[in-house]
């Protein structure tokens, strides 16, 4: 490996993103981009450097790379991977993992084989009031029994975004955030039961845009939750809450950053604690740790595994809403 670590950016529209947090790491050289579209690769060097590619594989040839950022649309991420992986290329990959089970399996077959890490990019688990749920559910308060969640994008109108092939609709790209975020917090999911229907994008019907489901979890806990596409962006928001053995938890803030934290403990009820946080950057957070992780040789996080269980109940979810059946997992 060489002193600095080179990164390439592999698509180029959240890719920025990650482009973003890596310039600010010391040590880490953002020695390739590419995207299909040259000129979106060309616009990315000028502003973060690095070569112009607009095929990966010629990127892991001639680029030299220890790891690279996968943020092109689902579907490609399996076979991007695997080629990445067959280069000795550590992989962060974008969240969904993949459109299916079997893509997610390839991609962690691929990874384990060539000895790379496999992280992928839910970066919700990195955000500090998820993380300190989490603490106190394993310690001070005891687990997550019961939860209830509202997670409902913004209009989107990108094709890929609604193709059952690629990103599956807003229940599989992008409820997983909130549905990993369970995952983390509460364990293996046992069963799904979902309703749901397209009520807000006609243009992409029968792709559902939104469900209401529960969850059973392994552990007996369980936990609903209203997400897909059905709002404006100017007031899209997270809603997350949280009853556990000792205390009670809320969460909120605007999309995508539940800043806002409200506890109150069942000893003390008339005493709540509230604060908002402040400049929390999940993706600084994510990509920072996927760099240790190369350097340290340290597991991911967020491995291939995590992703693959949160693409499978996204799955399940889906299922439930158009067989009307609840499923196992
Ligand atoms: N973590 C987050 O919060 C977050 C936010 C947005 C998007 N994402 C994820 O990132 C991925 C991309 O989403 P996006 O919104 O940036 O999409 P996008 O359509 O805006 O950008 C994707 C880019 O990838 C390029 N591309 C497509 N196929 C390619 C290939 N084979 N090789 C090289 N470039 C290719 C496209 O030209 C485009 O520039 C998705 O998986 C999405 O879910 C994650």
């Amino acid at each position: 490996m060489s002193s600095s670590l080179r990164i390439g950016v592999v698509g180029l529209g959240i890719g920025q993103q990650h482009l973003r947090c890596y310039q600010e790491i010391e040590g880490v050289e953002i020695a390739a981009v590419a995207d299909v579209s040259q000129k979106a690769a060309e616009k990315c060097a000028a502003e973060y450097g690095g070569q112009v590619f607009t095929d990966m594989n010629v990127m892991l040839e001639s680029a030299n790379l220890d790891a690279i950022s996968l943020c092109t649309p689902p579907r490609s991420h399996a076979e991007l991977t695997e080629a990445a992986a067959k280069a000795g290329v550590h992989v962060l990959c974008e969240k969904p993992m993949a459109p299916t089970v079997a893509d997610c399996d390839r991609m962690i077959t691929a990874c384990t084989e060539a000895g790379v890490h496999l992280m992928i990019g839910q970066k919700k688990r990195f955000h500090p009031n998820i993380q300190r749920v989490k603490k106190l559910s394993e310690d001070e308060f005891g687990p997550v029994r019961w939860a209830v969640c509202k997670y409902a994008l913004g209009k989107v109108d990108k094709e890929w975004f609604w193709d059952e092939k690629d990103g599956g609709g807003p229940l599989l790209e992008n409820s997983i955030h909130t549905i990993d975020m369970l995952r983390f917090l509460m364990g293996e999911i046992k069963r799904v039961y979902a309703e749901g229907g397209n009520f807000f994008a006609p243009k992409f019907a029968p792709q559902l845009d939104v469900a209401t489901y529960t969850f059973r979890f392994e552990n007996g806990a369980i936990a609903s939750v209203g997400s897909g596409m059905a709002s404006e962006w100017a007031f899209a928001n997270d809603h997350f809450y949280f009853a556990l053995d000792g205390a009670e938890i809320r969460l909120q803030g605007s999309f995508d950053r539940p800043d806002g934290w409200w506890l109150g403990r069942r000893d003390n009820p008339s005493k709540p604690e509230e604060e908002t946080l402040t400049g929390i950057d999940c993706f600084a957070l994510e990509i920072k740790h996927f760099v240790e992780c190369i350097r340290s040789g340290e597991r991911p996080f967020v491995t291939g595994e995590d992703g693959r269980g949160s693409v499978a109940a996204c799955l399940a979810v889906k299922e439930s809403a158009r067989t009307g059946l609840p499923i196992e997992l």
